[in-house]
């Protein structure tokens, strides 16, 4: 089997999460990794296999990876992103996939230049549930999605995350951070956003970290941290959408999906939850039904699923799913929504999106589609 080598750049809290699942893949295998903390990579090296830690130059003059995974943090992104294509390798980034929409398109126009590819963040879109939803509505399960809810209800990350500081900065935010998991995972029922409308506040203005590398340190936000936010789609369909750290806790669904025939409790944005709710007008007489999928990629953490499949694509020669131009869409929608509340104003959005194929029904764990 043709394989891919992967490398690694950014060996910090998330790099488990993603290697676990990369390494189920038969058609993937671990080339180099680095970090700025070289003993970061080292550990992760010993831990995973990797053919060798070293420095960022190194990783990028060596040969032994094909595909470049970006864990650093989002300040970063754009220009390790354009380092890693510019030296002849193809791109899988942590989201986002630049922090500003600008950035992001240099990022894909120097990939089009190199004819390399660039894969993004969050891949949960993927994961069987969500896989199952789709087909389902794609199929008139809710009659026609008219409208949808999402909520990120949280507190931030001041309380499990060594050093919180990044989220807080231009770039990050509940928005950018954790909004971007509800807002991808809606494109593929409803496609390309056309209008974008938000109210924002920092309403919560004192944090300090609450773990205990960095305990008591203060927190500088430089983002707000709730917005309320309106999407309008462009096939018809809007949906409202609360993205908030400044909620200790909440009984609201995480994501509703609302028919012309039913309704559709969505699975969570950020895991890869196996089961979904269903209430239909005809079938189910009026009554919720849970269904638990039997789709693969459910019930665990699969963060990393989207780069797998990308590294399938590359093999097979086919456009990947997780692709930077969904990344970049994905973007200008975050990036609308913060200017709106800013400037008080509705943002047009000016960045394609094509809703991905499907993943195959008979695919198994450990397979990728069209690589069976
Ligand atoms: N931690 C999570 O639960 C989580 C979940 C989903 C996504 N993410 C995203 O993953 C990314 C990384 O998050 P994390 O939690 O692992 O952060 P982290 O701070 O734990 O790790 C980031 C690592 O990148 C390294 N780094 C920073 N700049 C670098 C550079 N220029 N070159 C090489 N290495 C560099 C740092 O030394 C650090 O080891 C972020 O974009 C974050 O939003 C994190």
């Amino acid at each position: 089997m043709k394989k891919i080598k992967v490398g690694v750049i950014g060996c910090g809290m998330v790099a488990s999460s993603y290697l676990n699942t990369l390494q189920k893949f038969a058609h993937v295998e671990f080339g180099a990794c680095a970090d700025l903390m070289q003993e970061r990579a080292v550990q992760v090296a010993a831990e995973y296999g990797f053919q060798r830690a070293c420095s960022v130059d190194e990783l990028l003059a060596g040969d032994d990876s094909d595909l470049v995974l970006n864990l650093t943090i989002p300040a970063v992104h754009c220009e390790v992103n354009l380092a890693i294509l510019a030296s002849g390798k193809h791109v899988y980034s942590e989201k986002p996939l630049a922090i500003k929409l600008a950035e992001a398109q240099q990022v894909l126009a120097k990939a089009k230049e190199k004819g390399l590819r660039v894969g993004c963040a969050p891949d949960t879109f993927l994961a069987g549930a969500q896989q199952h939803c789709r087909q389902l509505v794609e199929r008139g399960a809710i009659g026609r999605p008219v409208a949808a809810f999402g909520a990120v209800s949280g507190h931030g990350p001041d309380a499990y995350h060594a050093n919180p500081h990044f989220f807080y900065e231009e770039g990050a935010g509940p928005m950018l951070d954790q909004g971007v998991y509800v807002i991808t995972a809606l494109l593929p029922l409803f496609g390309r956003v056309k209008t974008v409308s938000a109210r924002a506040q920092i309403g919560v203005t004192d944090r300090t970290v609450l773990t205990e590398q960095r305990f008591g340190e203060k927190i500088d936000i430089k983002t707000p941290t709730h917005l309320v936010c309106a999407l309008e789609y462009e096939e018809g369909g809007m949906a409202n959408l609360m993205i908030s750290w400044e909620i200790w806790a909440s009984k609201l669904p995480n994501m509703e999906l609302y028919g012309t025939a039913g309704t559709m409790r969505l699975p969570h944005w950020n895991n890869y939850q196996s089961d979904f709710d269903l209430f239909t007008t005809e079938e189910g007489g009026g009554d919720w039904q849970n269904i638990e999928t039997d789709r693969p990629y459910v019930g665990g953490s699969y963060r990393g699923l989207g780069m797998a499949e990308m590294a399938a694509a590359i093999i097979a020669d086919r456009p990947h799913r997780a692709s930077g131009a969904r990344a970049n869409h994905v973007l200008d929608i975050m990036e609308g929504l913060v200017r709106s509340a800013r400037e008080d104003k509705p943002i047009e959005m000016t960045t394609p999106y094509d809703r991905p194929e499907l993943f195959a029904e008979n695919v198994q764990e450990g397979e990728i589609d069209h690589l069976l």
